[in-house]
């Protein structure tokens, strides 16, 4: 019996063109790199070309069937947020400065905690993930990669003594670097906060604590003075160039045609709240209105 998945293939494609690994584009549509790349060869051999009806057509992947391709209609895999969060520091957008000193220090790293501060949904965690695979860790494997994380909300002493033993003791694949995530810092306790004040001033060697917070006025001076304090952007008149490029990118990727202007300033402009721009919420909004849109092409 063979199994059917579906994917865009001209989507695929364009993806692995603009510099994504096969094996990433295939991990992010749920399938084995090998009937990906099946699939990009068998289109490639004579798949069916485009048409009016079918600007892109999708393509059906049997699994050890020797078919040719055939139009379908794309089922979505995986929310568009996860699908396209930044994996290299590159492609965050919209925060440039943060964006370079991070590059600069995966350049030549050395122990060091960072507080990521900013709104919501402006490339904190996303920031915090591709610095750990730009210094070499394996993100896919998670601990067993070196990509440790206290999750908001569990920011107790003995959690986070456990997750500094890890870092300290714990085996690790990739390059040696370990990176420990700590999300919403503003949100741990005292106590927690007292042991972080001690340890960050013996971070274990080829380790990287990253904090990330909305709110870095509830964190004390006496932490923020021990971690380098990068602060993400959100003012909607600063990210407007980049949010548009971005909302415009994904649109093209996503459908292979251009945003009308227009259209990217509509969205731009429902993004933003009291003056803040969230590119997740842009990403949100882009795979609702593409859900509709392909809802329309099947009435
Ligand atoms: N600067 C950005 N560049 C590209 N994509 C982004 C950016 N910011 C957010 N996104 C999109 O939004 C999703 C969520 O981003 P992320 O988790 O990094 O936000 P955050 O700043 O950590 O938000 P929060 O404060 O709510 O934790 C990402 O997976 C990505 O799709
Ligand atoms: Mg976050």
């Amino acid at each position: 019996m063979t199994t059917a998945l579906t994917i865009d293939i001209d989507v695929a494609r364009g993806r692995i063109a603009s510099g994504e690994k096969l094996t990433d584009v295939a991990a992010g549509l749920g399938l084995p790199w090998q009937r990906l790349s099946k699939a990009l060869r068998g289109k490639a051999r004579g798949g069916p070309a485009p048409s009016a009806a079918h600007p892109n057509p999708e393509t059906e992947i049997a699994d050890g069937a020797n078919e040719p391709p055939r139009p379908i209609r794309e089922v979505p895999r995986q929310a568009l947020t996860e699908r396209l969060r930044p994996r290299r520091l590159a492609d965050v957008a919209g925060q440039e400065t943060a964006v370079a000193l991070l590059r600069a220090f995966a350049a030549s790293p050395y122990p060091a905690a960072f507080v990521l501060a900013g709104d919501t949904g402006t490339g904190k965690t996303s920031a915090a993930v591709a610095l750990a695979g730009e210094l070499g860790c394996d993100v896919a494997a998670g601990e067993y990669g070196g990509v440790h994380v206290v999750a908001s909300g569990e920011q107790t002493a003995d959690n986070v003594r456990e997750a500094l033993d890890r870092l300290t003791y714990s085996s690790w694949s990739g390059s040696g670097w370990k990176v420990l995530i700590v999300n919403e810092a503003d949100r741990m306790c005292r106590p927690a906060e007292t042991i972080w004040l001690d340890r960050l001033e013996s971070i274990p060697a080829k380790s990287v604590i990253i904090f990330t917070t909305n709110e870095p006025e509830r964190l004390a001076p006496r932490f923020m003075d021990r971690c380098t304090v990068l602060q993400f952007e959100s003012r909607a008149d600063v990210v407007k160039l980049e949010a548009m490029r971005f909302i415009a990118s994904i649109w093209k990727r996503e459908t292979g045609r251009d945003l009308p202007e227009c259209e990217a300033a509509a969205l731009f402009d429902s993004c933003v709240n009291d003056g803040q721009f969230s590119f997740r919420r842009a990403v949100v909004r882009l795979q609702r209105t593409l859900l509709r849109s392909n809802g329309k092409a099947g009435n």
